[in-house]
């Protein structure tokens, strides 16, 4: 049941993000139509919205093979060049957390992305030149949860600049009932709906929330997942009736608690939790701002009033 693969293969399939899946299906049918590759797409946004899915998506609807790697893994110029030269015509490659690629590495895709070819150097010293070896075509889907922190250079090299925004509550209840229908959990729309309000906007956290509270339901009820059954495995996973988890209240509360309600800074706030500040930035903080918990200022993190009538503490 494991092997069960609950990502859609077709835009239409595909839920939500309505807005990049209008100019996807346009920039995918010109493209087949001039039998040519899909200009370079730029997929930004926070962990867990659907950059991979997406992808995928885009090369199956291309009819086109997908290679994917991340940033942290391409190690040197000569692994991309070894994968670059090995793709074929109109193939995808992706690459996820691509503001992670080194300097050299990521100098190996300029004229790959702009001229389907790479510059090799041959030789050392004096005598060293560079040959240039013509590529296949092909599109680059790079993903990142930070498009601020790619290089000028390599964004302005994506013809297609796509931002996923987090889902809303009817169409996180989509997800849900289709990760349902396809895992065979036996759920109640009211069921559905309360893990879909509690999942931070998020598909991977309905999905991952979906199968804990299956498994409380087979253990703990008849395995049918209703409001109340959802609402007390939910309690369990210590996932709040907003879809906090412990993190996010420490966090929140930390805040509070020690530093007066803010502002205080990313890395200062990082180290009086145990967290990485690089995990508050791209996976905590996103949401907590979508809600209107946090705000950022010059001088570092505050909470609002949210938050204080959240937990029921007096300012
Ligand atoms: N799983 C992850 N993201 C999804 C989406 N947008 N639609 C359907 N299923 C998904």
């Amino acid at each position: 049941e494991n092997e069960i693969n609950l990502r859609p293969k077709f835009l239409d399939e595909y839920i939500g993000q309505t807005a990049a899946k209008e100019k996807m299906s346009i920039f995918i049918e010109a493209a087949r139509k001039r039998n040519e590759s899909l200009d370079h797409v730029l997929l930004y946004g926070p962990p867990g919205l659907g950059k991979t899915t997406l992808a995928n998506i885009i090369a199956n609807e291309l009819g086109s093979n997908i290679r994917v790697t991340s940033g942290p893994a391409i190690e040197k110029p000569g692994d991309l060049a070894a994968i670059l030269t090995n793709l074929n015509n109109n193939d995808v490659l992706f690459i996820d957390e691509i503001h992670r690629l080194n300097r050299s590495v990521e100098e190996i895709l300029y004229p790959a992305m702009e001229d389907y070819a790479i510059d090799i150097i041959i030789g050392k010293g004096p005598s060293a030149r560079s040959i240039r070896l013509d590529i296949p075509s092909f599109t680059l889907i790079g993903a990142t949860t930070r498009a601020g922190m790619l290089s000028a250079p390599l964004r302005d090299r994506f013809g297609v600049i796509c931002r996923l925004d987090y889902y809303n509550n009817e169409e996180l209840y989509e997800i849900v009932y289709r990760s349902a229908k396809l895992l065979r959990i036996h759920i109640e729309e009211d069921g559905a709906e309360e893990i879909a309000r509690r999942s931070r906007g998020t598909p991977r956290i309905a999905n991952r929330l979906l199968k804990r509270v299956r498994d409380f339901a087979q253990v703990k009820a008849d395995g049918k997942i209703t409001r109340d059954v959802a609402d007390e495995a939910l309690k369990l996973l210590e996932v709040d009736h907003i879809g906090l988890d412990n993190i996010d209240r420490k966090m929140l509360l930390t805040i509070i608690n020690k530093f007066g309600g803010g502002p205080v800074g990313l890395d200062t706030l990082a180290a009086s939790i145990g967290e990485e500040s690089n995990t508050i930035e791209d996976v905590y903080e996103p949401y907590l701002l979508q809600i209107g918990f946090l705000n950022r200022t010059p001088r570092g993190r505050m909470v609002t009033h949210l938050v204080y009538k959240h937990f029921n503490i007096a300012e």
